[in-house]
């Protein structure tokens, strides 16, 4: 049996994706950040005007993989230094990015309706966008579930380990109660093949459908590919420095899939 015959319905994304897009998986360390800025760099390669949110607000680090010197990040915007859209950056890859700051007490303590503040000046901002891709931290905590629920759209990444699995499963099973309309999609990264990738996504998807009564579409895979951890070590975008690789052709064709193309 293949992972179609197991999934009803068909399991390619069917339609344009929301606006905001946050990327989660409970789980630590299965690509989110890597996946947050190539996904942000490919929908701005198609011509979208995209911003690139570190919504990681304990260990953020899209300024480290990208080896950015933010001159402003959320911290300054929280401190109510700089507004959110003087904060945004933009970046070579032709986005904007709002950097988080690792280890700011002022982000990881946020009290609730000042994070609710936040997320109103986000959603404020979106509308001059075609984008915003937010990158959420590990674990499942009030901050990453309030941000999943304030997406359009959640990109939920997972891996064939048997914890990323569970961990992805139980950010669904969230999602579901905290945004019942809200809209989820997985993402399989590091798969060994995209049929094994096909295959991950069959078994999450059918946890979801016995237990949550709803199976969410396959935002697609993304094939295992050292070059990810060397683009990464030299703190380059990976659809520039590989253009051509497996991993790379993967998330553009996620982009193209979430522009409905
Ligand atoms: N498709 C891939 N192929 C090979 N390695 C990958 C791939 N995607 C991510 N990785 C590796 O996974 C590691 C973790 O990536 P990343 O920091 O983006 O994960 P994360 O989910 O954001 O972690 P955290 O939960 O700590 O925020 C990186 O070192 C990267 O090299
Ligand atoms: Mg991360």
């Amino acid at each position: 049996m293949t992972a179609k015959t197991i999934i009803d319905p068909p399991s390619v994304a069917p339609a344009r994706a929301g606006r905001i897009l946050a990327v989660a998986s409970g789980k630590g360390g299965v690509g989110k950040t890597w996946f947050a800025i190539t996904l942000a760099h490919a929908l701005a390669r198609a011509g979208e005007h995209v911003l690139l949110f570190d919504g990681d607000l304990g260990l953020a680090n899209v300024d480290i993989q990208l080896g950015l010197m933010p001159a402003h990040d959320l911290a300054s915007v929280v401190e109510g230094r700089v507004g959110l859209a003087e904060a945004a950056q933009p970046h070579e890859g032709g986005f904007a990015i709002l950097a988080g700051r690792s280890g700011s007490g002022a982000l990881s303590q946020l009290a609730a309706d000042r994070l609710d503040r936040l997320l109103g000046m986000l959603r404020e901002e979106s509308a001059r966008l075609d984008r915003v891709v937010l990158d959420l931290g590990a674990g499942l905590e009030r901050s990453v579930r309030r941000m999943a629920s304030f997406a359009d759209t959640l990109l939920v990444v997972a891996t064939e380990e048997p914890t990323s699995l569970t961990d992805a499963y139980a950010a669904l099973k969230l999602h579901a109660s905290d945004s019942p309309a809200g809209q989820a999609r997985i993402v399989v990264n590091q798969a060994s093949s995209r049929s094994a990738g096909e295959r991950t996504y069959a078994t999450l998807a059918r946890a979801c459908q016995t237990f949550l009564g709803h199976a969410p579409v396959l935002a697609g895979v993304v094939r295992r590919d050292e070059r990810v951890r060397d683009a990464i070590r030299r703190q380059t975008l990976f659809l520039t420095r590989y253009p051509s690789a497996p991993a790379a052709l993967d998330v553009e064709t996620i982009a193209a899939a979430i522009r409905g193309a």
